[in-house]
């Protein structure tokens, strides 16, 4: 499947994410883009009306229930969505009739998502139908859902209605069992409980009609409640029918039912719940918005991921946590990695500390689970479960059925070895204590953290007599390519620092809380035989690093494995542990995501060993080339943004960065139909704030480093630290550091990025290939002459006019001028009757993607060709509506490589030629570009197209992100360079 391709279906702008075509190939990714929430619950973005192949979904945080092989899962609960609309009789559905017009909205700083349609039923009504739906975040149990219809051209009998359906599924599985159902006077309600955690849930709905005449109608049918109205809306007219649902469950309070229909009654209007939902997202936004100038995508696509995080982090509850899919897909099934202490917290820990407590908290609570886990194995202390759910209790899978009829079941070890999750979580406890001096919390919840899962290191190490030496054998790193290495260095490297905290927070307790210590050391027993083991497994535990060389090796062993060079790979669409199979993904030196990368990563906050600029560099050039960006982990594309940024890098880090930040918005990995990638979400804001902005604590306050990505113009955002915001608002080239400290400008910061506001397209060989006919043409009129010409001589026409061919055709020969214009008509015309069948289809691979990209991000797009005919061929391509100026045989007399084609091109796009980019084959076409002052990408081999700025095989693999960064590096090297 071509992925990119579609992504024109999406708009952005500053704050709404918008799609105007239906795309039914991207139907369930679509629902997992539109979701909205609340920090209760959140519900994916399925239509009102309901389809087949829909997955609707609305996840409560801790209303799990179980569920064979993964344990436990959370429940589908019921879909407040259904909202049926009949038009004369007709049901209104999407593959029904006709759509006149459609847009579905999410405006991320409201928290809202709509969608208008006109459509024109199967007997001919036109009617324009207006959706919106927000999940309150001002009060959590309150849902709410309008739909306005108005008739365009006559009056119809319209019905609306408005259930809750009450059999959700997950994937087939239905959780509930039916309690109950019934009416009020303010509407209906259903009271449900999960099938084994007896877990029980009651939501309530009633809707409000306006603008009409109706009558209303409650029907009962068992499991789905519904409200009917019928109305007569005259041409013109606007109906208004809104729907509020409560919804509550039996884990906070105790008849969930009985609140749900209490809360309806008291609601007040649709409009003033909806207004105090947009004045609290005013409030979270005005704490963790990121402003970024000059870069549409970028600003959108960062918000949309904090939008994500935000609408999932708990808020009123400190006894869950955000699941790696977020409540929003039924991918890990509502379990908790920690995708959320290292990708996801330190966006809270910095913006909405509160937040971020109560997902510690989660951890806290859990402990009890942990401590079984650890006796399960056979350690002490508390061994934290890699797949985490509401107890603590390990829910990894065991064993995933095969793919195929004849596979095997396939072994998980992640449940047995992925064990570095606990220093994760010790990690992730210090940095929030650091940043807030939440003293409180870290004496009540996070000391017991830290110190029971140091007691669990200290009983999993093991002492390696002859080498005198602490090890950790038998674990997966975070590189899950690997399933049974011994000393893996970020593993032992975490555990070294994680027993380093352990020791610091028992003095810390033992000055400020003692009698804490006290109650902590008669719980834990954290006697001074143990804490000298933490001293000694501190000092001699092993770490595979190479003093002399910075090389750190990733486990033992790594080095003598089968070396790959991944781009033999390349083109690929799948990860490479697909494409070898498990076992042999773990004879190579191939990884699934950054590991020692990212440990030096974790360490770079404080910038401890083995952190440093150059073990960085070292370890980059080794282990970046081996990491399945691609399609191995999401969460490896933001650390390694951070990372290529902190090297100067600076188009990597730029597409590593995009690659994150796009993953759910453009479905950059296939799979955004399982949920959205909350970890990549949360290493988008760490890219952003912690990488381009380069914020570190320096002096007990956070000071700017910053090197913003070419092109932006801007970069603003709050940051909290210890109770007091510090607002940052860099600019490319200003000295930026807060408080004039320490702030060392990198090199980077003074480059100007090139300003392009327009491209101008060649035709021939660049958008289509109309190559082949030219040439046919000219061999027909050659061989009628008698002329020597082939498909060797053809290929010095190329961006040629039709006079200069000619005359390089005819040679020494001479012909008088009617004769030769005889001639070229004679080819012309037959070069008019080749192309007559150009369609479409005949457009070269990338071109109309990467014209909708540059649409969508405001450039304006012409053609520059040479070529008589290009105005028939752009339309018979079917891109003229796209094009906003074109420059033809006729424009200008000098051909190529006289500038005078571009300069007049661009001057009918009304830009500076510094403002342009000429996209050309030939070599006449990039000198002419070249001397009109444009930036270049030419498309062919450099013996061809050397002197562009940019060279590219063709426009099949590129987008606008990649050609930005090359054109912003091209920038870079020319003025490094003096020129
Ligand atoms: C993931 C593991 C996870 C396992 C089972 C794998 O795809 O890489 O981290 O534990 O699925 O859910
Ligand atoms: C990754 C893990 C991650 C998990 C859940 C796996 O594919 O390898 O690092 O925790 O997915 O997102």
């Amino acid at each position: 499947m071509d992925i990119k391709a579609h992504s024109q279906h999406l708009t952005y702008t500053d704050w709404t994410v918008s799609e105007t075509h239906l795309a039914p190939e991207r139907f369930n990714s679509r629902e997992t883009t539109f979701t909205i929430g609340n920090g209760y619950l959140g519900t994916r973005g399925s239509f009102e009306e309901g389809y087949s192949r829909a997955l609707p979904a609305t996840l409560i945080h801790g209303v799990y229930d179980e569920v064979p092989i993964v344990y436990t899962e959370l429940a589908n609960c019921p879909d407040w969505l259904p909202l049926v609309v009949i038009v004369d009789g007709d049901r209104f559905r999407l593959e029904r009739g006709e759509i006149l017009s459609y847009e579905r909205q999410l405006d991320v700083q409201r928290g809202v998502l709509s969608r208008k349609v006109r459509w024109r039923s199967p007997s001919g009504i036109t009617i324009d139908i207006v959706f919106e739906r927000f999940a309150s975040i001002a009060d959590q149990h309150v849902l709410g859902l309008r739909c306005q219809v108005t008739p365009v051209d006559s009056e119809s009998a319209v019905e609306v209605q408005a259930s809750i359906n009450g059999y959700p599924e997950n994937q087939g599985f239905n959780h509930w069992e039916l309690l109950d159902q019934g009416k009020t006077e303010h509407g209906v309600w259903l009271n449900l409980r999960t099938r084994s955690s007896r877990i029980q849930l009651g939501m309530a709905t009633g809707i409000k009609l306006s603008g009409a005449e109706a009558s209303l109608q409650v029907t009962n049918p068992p499991g789905y409640p519904t409200l009917t109205a019928s109305f007569l809306a005259s041409s013109g007219q606007t109906v208004t029918v809104e729907k509020l649902v409560t919804v509550f469950t039996s884990l906070e309070c105790e008849n969930p039912v009985e609140v749900a229909c209490e809360k309806l009654a008291q609601l007040p209007e649709y409009s003033s719940l909806l207004d105090a939902h947009v004045q609290a997202w005013d409030e979270v936004w005005q704490k963790s918005d990121i402003v970024i100038e000059g870069d549409v995508t970028a600003q959108l696509a960062v918000r949309y991921n904090l939008f994500q995080l935000l609408i999932c982090a708990p808020r009123n509850n400190d006894k869950v946590s955000i699941p790696a899919k977020t409540l929003s897909g039924f991918g890990y099934r509502g379990h908790i990695f920690w995708d959320t202490e290292i990708f996801i917290l330190p966006f809270f820990i910095y913006t909405q500390p509160e937040l971020a407590r109560n997902m510690l908290s989660y951890r806290y609570y859990t402990l009890p689970g942990a401590r079984r886990k650890a006796v399960h194995y056979g350690y002490k202390g508390a061994m934290y479960a890699w797949e985490s759910a509401e107890t603590g209790d390990e829910v990894t899978p065991r064993w995933l059925p095969p793919n195929d009829f004849y596979g095997e079941d396939i072994r998980i070890w992640c449940r047995d070895r992925e064990i570095h999750i606990s220093a994760d979580v010790a990690y992730a406890t210090w940095f929030y204590w650091q940043a807030t001096g939440d003293d409180e919390w870290m004496r009540d919840c996070g000391a017991e953290i830290i110190l029971d899962t140091a007691i669990f290191w200290s009983s999993r190490v093991e002492y390696n007599t002859k080498y005198e030496r602490y090890e950790i054998r038998e674990v997966i790193g975070a590189d899950e390519y690997h399933e049974f290495v011994h000393n893996n260095a970020f593993t032992n490297r975490m555990v070294q620092w994680h027993l380093e905290k352990a020791l610091y927070i028992y003095d810390w307790l033992g000055n400020n809380f003692p009698e804490k210590l006290n109650e902590l050391d008669q719980k834990l027993n954290l006697s001074s035989g143990r804490r000298s083991r933490w001293n000694d497994i501190i000092a001699n535990i092993w770490i595979p690093y190479d003093e002399s060389t910075g090389l750190i090796e990733q486990f033992e062993g790594f080095f003598q494995l089968q070396d790959i060079n991944l781009e033999e790979y390349e083109p690929r669409t799948k990860s490479m542990q697909a494409i070898l199979g498990i076992e042999e993904g773990n004879k190579r030196q191939v990884l699934k995501q950054p590991d020692v990368l990212m440990l030096l990563y974790l360490m770079r906050q404080s910038q401890e060993f083995p952190y440093s600029q150059k073990t960085l560099e070292k370890n980059w050039d080794y282990y970046a080339p081996r990491t399945d960006i691609s399609y191995g982990s999401s969460l490896g594309p933001a650390i390694h943004a951070i990372l290529a940024s902190d090297l100067g890098k600076t188009a990597e880090a730029y597409e590593r960065f995009m690659q994150a930040a796009l993953v759910d918005l453009e479905d950059v990995r296939g799979n955004a139909a399982d949920g959205i990638h909350g970890a990549s979400a949360g290493g988008v804001w760490q890219a952003v704030v912690l990488g381009f902005g380069g914020i570190q604590i320096g002096n007990d306050e956070p000071v700017a480093h910053p090197h913003l990505p070419p092109g932006w113009r801007r970069l603003k955002f709050n940051f909290l630290w210890r109770g007091k915001w510090h607002a940052f608002d860099l600019r490319p080239q200003e000295d930026t550091e807060t408080k004039g400290k320490e702030h060392k400008a990198m090199d980077m910061e003074k480059i100007q990025s090139p300003d392009i506001r327009g491209f101008i397209f060649d035709l021939d060989g660049v958008l289509t290939d109309t190559a082949e006919y030219h040439y046919l043409a000219w061999q027909k009129l050659a061989d009628e002459e008698g002329l020597l010409f082939n498909r060797e001589a053809n290929e010095g026409l190329r961006g040629v006019s039709r006079r200069e061919s000619l005359l390089r055709i005819v040679g020494d020969k001479h012909y008088p001028e009617e004769k030769l214009q005889e001639m070229m008509d004679r080819k012309n015309q037959y070069y008019v009757d080749s192309i007559q069948n150009i369609s479409p289809k005949d457009l070269l691979p990338g071109v109309l993607t990467l014209l909708d990209e540059l649409r969508q991000a405001g450039i304006k797009i012409a053609l520059g060709s040479a070529s008589k005919n290009a105005r028939p061929v752009v339309e018979k391509l079917g891109i003229a509506n796209r094009i906003d100026a074109i420059a033809d045989g006729y424009s200008v007399q000098r051909p190529k490589p006289a500038p005078d084609l571009f300069l007049y091109t661009a001057n009918q796009l009304g830009l500076e030629p510094a403002q342009c980019v000429v996209v050309e084959d030939a070599e006449a076409g990039i000198e002419a570009a070249l001397a009109a002052g444009m930036w270049t990408v030419g498309l062919g081999p450099a013996s061809r197209v050397g002197e562009a700025h940019v060279i590219l095989p063709n426009l099949a693999d590129t987008d606008w992100t990649k050609l930005r960064a090359k054109l912003n590096d091209a920038a870079a090297q020319q003025q490094k360079a003096g020129v």
